[in-house]
């Protein structure tokens, strides 16, 4: 499959990877082995998004609300994380990837927080693709921290409060600087948000697909971002069409 179109590609995707545990279900495996394979689907997707032009690439890799999973399940995702970097660093690196990661640092063990930190640090510099990956990540946590930081000002009297606007709360965001996500896919046919990128997704475009993530696959992608390029976004404004008619 030929990459589409690059005048309508999408700057930011943000993908909910959901399906790991019914895929490995659905062949008697155990959830680990989802987990796994969801890794490949990591990989495949990547190199996707960067062949394709994307800017931007969120993954939401774990959730603040992941750790009422078992322990030996979020043991096994913080082990494929750390995997995934000691692994992979190097060729995201030689593929001019940049890693920023967002979500609550605060309650990370040091050995994960050392190695997010060291793959944002060794590849800030490169300009192809940002790789975004959500790690003990929630929304409403997020923008809680960012009213948090925001009042802390208003008490030692560095900001008044009523100065406080939209833009102000989205620079406290652990996504400041970057773009809003144009389209958020969920995989498995889950039809919700789930506590992910709520202030950043007010006009994303979103896309749920029936597949589970470790089947999710380059041409399914590109499929996704085929169906994008048909959307008509107009952010509270009217669609060319519907100018045309009125003049
Ligand atoms: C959802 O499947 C998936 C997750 C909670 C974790 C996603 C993590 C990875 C793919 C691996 C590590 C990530 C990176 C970036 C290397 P689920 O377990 O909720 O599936 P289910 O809903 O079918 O049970």
């Amino acid at each position: 499959m030929t990459t589409p179109d690059r005048q309508s590609i999408p700057e930011h995707v943000a993908i909910i990877m959901d399906g790991n545990g019914r895929w490995a279900n659905e062949r008697g495996q155990s959830r680990t082995v989802g987990h796994r394979k969801g890794v490949e689907s990591v990989r495949t997707i990547v190199r996707a998004a960067a062949d394709a032009g994307v800017k931007y690439l969120t993954l939401f890799a774990f959730s603040s609300e992941n750790w009422r999973r078992p322990e030996a399940e979020i043991n096994d995702l913080f082990g494929l994380l750390k995997a995934f970097i000691r692994r992979d660093l190097a060729e995201l690196h030689g593929q001019n990837v940049r890693i920023r990661v967002i979500g609550d640092r605060v309650a990370l063990r040091s050995d994960i927080l050392q190695l997010l930190l060291e793959a944002e640090e060794t590849t800030k510099h490169n300009t192809a693709l940002t790789l975004v990956i959500a790690f003990n990540y929630g929304s409403r946590d997020e923008i809680a921290r960012a009213v948090a930081s925001l009042a802390r000002d208003v008490e030692i009297g560095l900001l008044k409060a009523s100065a406080i606007d939209s833009q102000m709360i989205a620079d406290r965001l652990d996504t400041a600087g970057m773009p809003d996500p144009d389209l958020i896919i969920r995989t498995s046919g889950e039809e919700r948000l789930s506590n992910f990128l709520l202030w950043q997704a007010a006009y994303a475009e979103l896309m749920f697909v029936p597949e589970y993530w470790p089947d999710f696959s380059r041409e399914l992608f590109f499929a996704a971002l085929e169906r994008y390029a048909m959307r008509s976004r107009r952010f509270g404004g009217l669609s060319a069409a519907a100018v045309a008619m009125r003049s």
